[in-house]
């Protein structure tokens, strides 16, 4: 069996090169760490867009086939034309899927013309897999932006067993059907074999869906894996959250390269808790709103004033989208009041640094954290919150996460959770781990560290093809067992 993958995005990008060439380069994200030793082992090929489009890098598919950008596996690049991009990938994709499915509907431009490019695109990345699939293969699609993908290959005949695992949450029926395309997209999603979500929410919220918007479906419920019938399909639906190659985030937090980076960066703040976030640009992970728990804070517990202080970084993303800008602006325009307000001789409340961290400068940052703040309003699973354990190989740190982060229902043990819309809430959760004593840090942090371990990207990707492999489901996964929901307290 061959695996054939399918993102929007493929794990490599193509960037130019001095000599006015192009060269193709590892992109960020820990997928591709997993599915490579499959990858290669079973001479398999991901297939997905270079990010640029036809006009910027007009000859993708050759330069991924050139000898000396090979990987150990085939790169299928898919282009994209400035106009398919501004519709399928900023139109469809993220100004109506990802702000509906994280519970923001006022976002939403529900364009007409952003399905038909959907539409299209999907049928554009289904040619491409079909010329390249036989039956035996097994085809993996990832992600919102591909929903609609299985129904075109079928259409298209393909024969081979067919997956998809969501990255991002699903959302409540009051939610989805504000789609004006709902039943289209739902009936398209229900083309698959197997359909994977981060969370039992994510899949109860699709079984709603599935009950009142498709007549005559039966969902059968045999744990882990369930199964939905409808008319003579069955398709297998479960619950797999994605992780992270703990080892790797352990093993580079414990070079003495990051352990040096972590001393000077603690140096620079002596006597002085620090609480770090790293979010992605992006209106979901309630940037604003941790600023404000961070001013409240410094106003209910005075004593920690010039004691604290807040790293927070942004990582610039789809800036194109007036949304992602507006939100930059209001993160700049609160760090500059707090620090405004409170900054004095010697301490600066916040350090703000917009841009990403290199993978050695990431593990340093997290080990000089005494708490990570991971606040989304809404998030698929949030692997800061995973990272920032599996580099605490001190077992010291705390973590406050919100609830409604999909890695909540992993980490609800040893994280101080919180509801990120309750600021004053928030406030006192981070004032509590601020001043945790280093015994109790180590409890939790041993908690949170077996959580992340046991359940690592590899057990990820095991799992989820398991289900989609397993002929009977009736031992399936002999060791996976159920994956808990949040309690709220
Ligand atoms: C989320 C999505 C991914 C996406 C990433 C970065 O994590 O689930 O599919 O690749 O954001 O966003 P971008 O739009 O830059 O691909």
């Amino acid at each position: 069996m061959r695996i054939v993958v399918v993102s929007n995005r493929l794990p490599f990008v193509i960037v130019p090169a001095p000599d006015g060439g192009w060269v193709v380069e590892p992109g960020s994200g820990g997928l591709v760490t997993a599915l490579r030793p499959v990858l290669e082992n079973r001479h398999g090929c991901w297939i997905g867009w270079t990010g640029a489009t036809n006009e910027e890098v007009p000859r993708a598919g050759e330069i991924l086939a050139n000898p000396e950008n090979r990987f150990g596996f085939e790169l299928v690049p898919v282009t994209l034309t400035a106009s398919e991009r501004d519709d399928f990938y900023f139109g469809f994709s993220n100004e109506i899927l990802w702000p509906l499915f994280h519970d923001q509907p006022s976002v939403c431009r529900f364009e007409p013309r952003f399905w038909l490019a959907y539409e299209a695109v999907n049928r554009m990345f289904a040619e491409t897999t079909a010329a390249r699939v036989g039956p035996d293969d097994f085809i993996w699609v990832h992600d919102y932006h591909l929903m609609a993908m299985a129904g075109k290959l079928r259409a298209m005949g393909v024969r081979s067993r067919i997956a998809f695992f969501l990255h991002i949450p699903f959302p409540p029926l009051d939610m989805f059907v504000k789609l004006p395309w709902r039943f289209h997209l739902l009936r398209a999603l229900i083309e698959y074999d197997l359909i994977g979500f981060q969370t039992a929410r994510d899949r109860r919220n699709f079984f709603q869906c599935v009950r009142a918007l498709l007549r005559g479906a039966r969902i059968l419920s045999q744990g882990p894996v369930a199964t939905v019938h409808l008319h003579d399909r069955h398709i297998r639906v479960g619950v797999f959250p994605i992780s992270i190659d703990f080892s790797e985030f352990a093993r580079r937090a414990s070079e003495e390269q990051a352990m040096a980076k972590a001393r000077n960066l603690r140096a620079d703040e002596p006597d002085r808790k620090i609480v770090l976030g790293v979010d992605r640009l992006d209106y979901t992970k309630g940037i604003p709103e941790k600023l404000n728990a961070f001013r409240s804070m410094l106003r209910r517990f005075p004593d920690l004033k010039g004691r604290v202080t807040l790293i927070q970084v942004v990582v610039p993303s789809r800036e194109e989208i007036p949304g992602y800008l507006e939100q930059k602006t209001t993160i700049e325009r609160l760090v500059s009041e707090i620090n405004g307000e409170f900054t004095r001789s010697g301490w600066v409340p916040i350090h703000y640094i917009y841009r990403g961290l290199d993978a050695m400068r990431l593990p340093a940052y997290y080990l000089a954290a005494d708490v990570a703040l991971v606040t989304p309003l809404k998030d698929g699973m949030n692997l800061v919150a995973k990272e920032y354990c599996a580099c605490r190989v001190d077992e010291q740190g705390s973590l406050v996460l919100s609830e409604f982060a999909g890695a909540a229902a992993q980490l609800q043990h040893g994280a101080f959770l919180v509801n990120p819309f309750d600021v004053e809430g928030v406030a006192g959760a981070l004032g509590r781990a601020c001043q945790l004593p280093s015994e109790e840090q180590r409890s939790r942090m041993r908690r949170l560290r077996k959580a992340v371990r046991d359940y690592d990207i590899y057990r990820w990707m095991d799992a989820f093809l398991e289900a989609a492999i397993a002929k009977d489901l009736s031992d399936f996964p002999k060791n996976h067992e159920a994956i808990p929901e949040v309690v709220f307290s």
